[in-house]
This record gives structure tokens, C-alpha cells and sequence, in this order.
């Protein structure tokens, strides 16, 4: 959990808020006061806002079939093609569609038509290597233009595509090509990670000994280039070699039922087994490019550098889908913008004249924790930002807003998840006051509630479970697989089929304010066992933010001498201040004993300079915990910064 202002129970004041301005307001996309009543008096038809932002092959009459919760169709008698709604009808424009920053200087720019040119190359491949409508293709490649261009070739002859962020371990995509049966994969060579070379094709050879079933097809990018050689077997493709085959071919889009599967996500898997997450073509696409357009506020004249993995949810819906279904130019950007050197992120922004930037609040503050702002660039291109990923407290949010919106820019704090789709909890910048720590009110169309354990609404001001009562367009179809796991998972907690009520379960904990405003509380599935109680990370660590000097906390269950489950409490404070460490412990164990109450033994504290975290910036609280009880941990490779690992053994080892 990170510091925001806010405490567990919300008590601990209302930050100010902040009215959007008038030039913002003047030139927005959605700039109607109303539009959250509207959309609620015409609901679900409010949802062909979204739709008519797409091109359909045959036009749907039915909007939403919900005749057998909670496996809800949207547009189900719709037909479109995902890749003709994200390239060819943007061809003639002839905008920029991608401009790909990679690692070492390499720089790549590929206009619509050249977009259109590679993606049928490839379709054309991957249809003549036997890829046909509804295979998986698992796509295993680090931020370069072969990413995006995969997977709108998958698209564009209807095979789904399953892609495996390419920080995993050979064991992570062997799991994922089997649960998908996927037999194709598109990875490459190797990559480079701070400078080093990472070899993924021998990543793919470990994974490919461990599969159940056979990957027939393999292709292969180039990016090391000749300095690393590489062999390829009897099926496996070089990339190169294999558009140049089929430059010139044109294949025709698949017309694709909406409700076809778009492609798999397996969600972060900071905890149990990986959940292979389905999206639709037509409710995923449109109500992805409609929030892009609303929240965003994205043009087709507008460049977004959405600064995420698109291994991720993230980066699948605003680094590719969204911007380019709107005809808009995507910057991607190999590599973590919060490394090697934070001013890397503005000479971006200057240099590609950006117009949103969008990242998580972990980048954020980690950007805000090393260096103070460089100023010798120009930002003025920027009209929007935006957070996402963990609640980001009003000290960021402002940092943020003055270093990159001269703080004057909106900023939109977005509330969503792999399973949504889409975002879901925003300001619309153009309408709503902005609130600094709180993320907004619901989209318009969305009914979110805050409940209790029975499903009851809280009132205002309390904390609760934060639940989705109405389907929404861009919503999981269910689990790759499991159609019961997606019952038991999200849906199983909240709704009673006796009543016909359904209600789709987050996994977070949140309040309204007086204004609607939601603030997100963290996962409320952290829990840790001690003296045979459950108790809710979220209420230590919000006690634990309370004391001055300390920026992150994350507190699991570990084992005494004794054997008894207590409180492990990983701390980092602030760098620029003269911290006395010893003070700090004390305070943070009499801030647990506070929380936890009766709790007699308030555990450890250990400080460390950083939290372990995933790539998306989730903290690993799995693999603290295996720290703290001295287990066996598995593989670190998908951890952003594993070398934090040792510093915290020998941290604890101090102790
Ligand atoms: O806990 C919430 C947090 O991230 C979770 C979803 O993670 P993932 O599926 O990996 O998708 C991340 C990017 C969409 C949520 O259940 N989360 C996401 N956005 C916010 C957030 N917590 C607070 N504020 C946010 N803006």
C-alpha cells in the first residue's frame, strides 16, 4: 500500500478539489454535465455510443442479451473484424499509427498503410503456416512493433491471441500455452533489459520441453540481430523471412461475431493459478475505444504514450486497441519509463510532442522518489494525464500534475482490471471536479456499488466491498476454460439467482464520499491468519502510512522463533529526509499493535528502498511471504526490480 491522505475510514479529511479548466472543458470529447443521467435513463441502449465508434460488417439489433446470467452477450448479432476497425479504415487518413521507442537508441515509425502492409504479410503467414479462425496464438515478445502487429494479425483472420508478458519464465508460458491448448507461438531471440541481453529463445526451448500437447508452429523475431546468433528448428519461422514471403498479400478480415473471443489475458498471477480472462470482439472493442475517446479525451489527430507492458491489460487497451481503433499515433516504449534514466520520459514527451501520457501510480512515484523534475524540456503537448494500477495518494497526484501538466492538465485517476476490460471508475476530464486520492465516480452506464458482507449497500463514508451491478460491454465473457471458476471467482459472493440479482465481485475494498466519489481501499482478498484472525493488510498498512517519513508498506504473515504467525511489516521511507530508522520501527510497531489491536506480538519491520514488484507494479506479497517464513521461492524474472530480493534477506538477517 502506498501513502495517500486518506485513512481506512475516510476520516482523515476531504482533499481539495480541483474544477477542470475552461480551455480543457471548451475543446473536450464529452463536455455534457448530464451524461451520467442520460446514459442511465437509456441504458443499455446508451451503449451504441460506444458501438457506433466502430464499423460493423452486419449491424446488431440487440444490444444486450441477458437471458442467462452472468454470461452476458453484447451486440451478439453483430459481425465486425477487429484489425479492419484499428488499421484499414484509417489507411486513406494515413496518420502515424505506432512509434516505437526501443532500448538502445533503436527507433521505428510505421504510418497506417505500412501498419496495413506488415499485419496482412503476417496474417497471411500464420493463415499459410495453418492458423485458422478460432486457434490461440500465444504471443511471448517484449515491447517492440512485431507485438501489436502480431496480434492484429491474429485478429485479423480470427484466431485469438493469448500474450505472455516477456519478463515470464519458461515454467509461466509453458502453464499458459497449455492451458490455452495453444499450439502457435510468436516469441523472439532475445531482448535487452538494462542493457543486457536476455535470451528468450532459450526461455521458449525450456518451455516448449515442459508442454503437454505439441506447439506446432513457432516464428521467431530477429531483435539481438547478428552480435547473438541464434538456430532455428524444422518449425520454427524466421519473422523477417516470412513477411517477406507475403509482402503484397492482402487478406481479406474475418467477419467475427461480437461476442467471438478477441484474445486470452491471463491475469497478473501475484497469487494462485494464472485465470486465463476471455474478452470479446465487439463489446471489448467498443466500449475500449469509447473510453479512450471519453476519459482520455483522445482525437485521431492526438499522440498517447500509454507507458505500460502491453503484456498487460493496460497496455492491450489504451497502447493499442483504443488509440489505434480511433485512427490515433501510439508511442511504445521497450523498457520501464522509470528507468534507465528518468529523463528519458520527458525528452519523449518533447521529442513525440505527446498529448496524453498514461502510467501507473507505481511509475509515478517511483519517478517522483528519484529525481527532482527536469525543466529543460518542453511539455507543453501535453493536454491529459493519467494514473492507474494502485490508489496514488494526493502528494503524488500533484507531483505528477505540476512535473508533467505545468499544473494546469486534468488528470484522470482510472479505476479498473484485467476483467473489466475497459475503465470503469474515472473523472470525465472535461466534466467532473477532480478529487486528488479519490478516483471518481462510476462511468456513466455503470452501476458501482459499496457492500457490505451480505451485499448490502454502506453508507457513505464506510468501507466496503466495491461490486459491479449491471453487465457492462467491455466485460470478461468468463474464464478460458472454467466457466465455473468464473462463477465461484466473481460472481458467486454477490448474487442471489433466486432473486435474479447479479452482482460481478472486484476483489477490492472502497468508500463513496457525500459526492459519489469513489476511493479504492486495496485487494481485500490481502489477508493474513494471526491468533486464528483474519486480518486485512489493508487496515495495518493504512495505520502504518499514517506515520510521517514512511512512503510504502506492505505487511504479510511470517513465523516467529516461536513458531506463531506475526505481523511482518516491509517499510520504505523517504530518501531525500535524515531518517532515524530506529524511530521509524517503533512507531510502525506500535502502529500495528494499534491496529490489530489485542494483538500481543506486533512482529517485524523491516526497512528496505523498495517494495518487490511485478512488472504491472503490483506488490509481490507472495514472495515477501515466502521470504518471511524463510521458503523456497520460485522464479524472480518477472519481478521489475529482482535484485531487491537480496537487499531484503540481508535486511532481515540484521534484524
Ligand atoms: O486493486 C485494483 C487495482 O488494480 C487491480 C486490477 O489489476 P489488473 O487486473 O492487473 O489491472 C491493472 C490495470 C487496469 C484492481 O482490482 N487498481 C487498478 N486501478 C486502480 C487500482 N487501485 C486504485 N486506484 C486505481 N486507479
Amino acid at each position: 500500500m502506498v501513502k495517500t491522505n486518506l485513512g481506512w475510514d475516510g476520516s482523515s479529511g476531504d482533499p481539495a478539489a480541483i474544477e477542470p479548466s475552461e480551455w480543457f472543458q471548451a475543446q473536450a470529447n464529452i463536455n455534457q454535465s448530464d451524461i451520467r443521467t442520460s446514459f442511465n435513463q437509456s441504458w443499455p441502449e446508451c451503449w451504441t455510443e460506444a458501438a457506433d465508434l466502430l464499423d460493423w460488417n452486419t449491424v446488431y439489433e440487440t444490444i444486450l442479451d441477458d437471458s442467462n446470467p452472468p454470461f452476458y452477450r453484447w451486440f451478439p448479432d453483430g459481425e465486425l473484424n477487429a484489425c479492419y476497425n484499428c488499421i484499414d479504415r484509417h489507411v486513406d487518413a494515413d496518420n502515424v499509427a505506432i512509434e516505437w521507442i526501443g532500448n538502445l537508441g533503436k527507433t521505428r515509425s510505421y504510418t497506417y498503410s505500412e501498419l496495413y502492409d506488415e499485419v496482412n504479410a503476417l496474417a497471411a503467414a500464420l493463415s499459410n503456416l495453418g492458423v485458422s479462425e478460432d486457434d490461440v496464438v500465444t504471443i511471448y515478445l517484449p515491447v517492440v512493433p512485431e507485438l501489436p502487429i502480431a496480434m492484429l494479425a491474429c485478429a485479423r483472420i480470427g484466431a485469438p491471441h493469448s500474450v505472455v508478458f516477456a519478463g515470464f519464465s519458461a515454467d509461466a508460458l509453458a502453464t499458459r500455452l497449455d492451458a490455452a491448448s495453444s499450439e502457435y507461438l510468436i516469441t523472439c531471440d532475445g531482448f535487452y533489459r538494462r542493457g543486457d541481453a536476455i535470451n528468450q529463445k532459450r526461455r521458449v526451448d525450456d518451455a516448449l520441453l515442459q508442454v503437454d500437447h505439441s506447439v506446432d508452429e513457432t516464428i521467431v523475431v530477429d531483435r539481438l540481430g547478428d552480435e547473438y546468433p541464434h538456430a532455428l528448428h524444422d518449425n520454427e519461422h524466421d519473422y523477417e523471412r516470412l513477411i517477406d514471403s507475403f509482402t503484397g498479400t492482402e487478406v481479406n478480415p474475418v467477419s467475427r461475431s461480437a461476442e467471438d473471443m478477441l484474445f486470452l489475458m491471463y491475469t497478473s498471477g501475484t497469487t494462485g493459478k494464472p485465470k486465463g480472462v476471455r474478452h470479446s470482439t465487439g463489446g471489448y472493442l467498443a466500449q475500449t475505444a469509447w473510453t479512450t475517446q471519453a476519459v482520455l479525451d483522445l482525437d485521431s489527430s492526438d499522440t498517447i504514450w500509454t507507458a505500460a507492458d502491453i503484456g498487460w491489460i493496460t497496455g492491450h487497451s489504451y497502447t493499442v486497441y483504443g488509440p489505434l481503433a480511433l485512427g490515433a499515433t501510439t508511442v511504445l516504449y521497450e523498457g520501464a519509463p522509470d528507468t534507465p534514466d528518468r529523463e528519458h520520459i520527458e525528452s519523449v514527451i518533447d521529442e513525440y510532442d505527446i498529448n496524453v501520457f498514461y502510467t501507473s501510480a507505481t511509475a509515478i512515484r517511483s519517478m517522483m522518489k528519484r529525481h527532482p523534475p527536469d525543466t529543460d524540456y518542453d511539455l507543453s503537448s501535453i493536454r491529459l494525464l493519467g494514473t492507474v494500477g494502485e490508489p496514488i495518494g494526493s502528494d503524488a497526484w500533484h507531483w505528477y500534475r505540476q512535473t508533467f501538466g505545468d499544473g494546469e492538465t486534468p488528470v484522470v485517476d482510472t479505476w479498473w482490471q484485467t476483467e473489466t476490460g475497459s475503465i470503469m471508475i474515472s473523472t470525465l476530464p472535461g466534466v467532473d471536479t477532480m478529487k486528488p486520492g479519490a478516483a471518481g465516480p462510476p462511468l456513466p452506464g455503470n452501476d458501482i456499488q459499496v457492500v457490505d458482507p451480505d451485499g448490502n449497500p454502506v453508507d457513505t463514508g464506510q468501507a466496503g466491498y466495491l461490486t459491479v451491478n449491471r453487465p457492462w460491454p467491455s466485460m470478461a465473457r468468463t474464464v478460458h476454460g472454467g466457466d465455473d471458476r468464473f462463477i465461484e471467482e466473481y460472481w458467486q459472493r454477490f448474487s442471489d439467482p433466486d432473486t435474479d440479482t447479479w452482482a460481478y465481485f472486484t476483489g477490492d475494498g472502497a468508500q463513496y464520499d457525500d459526492e459519489g466519489y469513489i476511493r479504492l481501499l486495496g485487494r481485500v482478498d490481502d489477508v493474513i491468519n494471526v491468533s486464528s484472525r483474519r486480518l486485512r493488510t489493508v487496515e495495518i498498512e493504512s495505520q502504518i502510512l499514517d506515520i510521517e517519513g514512511v512512503t510504502e508498506t506492505a505487511v504479510v504473515g511470517g513465523r516467529d522463533e516461536a513458531g506463531r504467525t506475526v505481523v511482518f511489516a516491509y517499510v520504505t521511507t523517504e530518501q531525500d529526509r535524515k531518517i532515524d530508522k530506529e524511530h521509524i520501527r517503533e512507531q510502525v510497531k506500535q502502529g500495528i499493535q494499534d491496529a490489530v489491536g489485542e494483538l500481543a506480538h506486533p512482529g517485524q519491520v523491516i526497512i528496505t528502498p523498495d517494495l518487490p514488484k511485478t512488472r504491472s507494479g503490483k506488490i509481490m506479497r507472495r514472495l515477501l511471504e515466502d521470504i518471511s517464513n524463510d521458503n523456497e521461492y520460485g522464479d524472480t524474472s518477472a519481478l521489475r526490480n529482482p535484485e531487491i530480493v537480496g537487499e531484503i534477506e540481508s535486511a532481515l538477517s540484521e534484524k
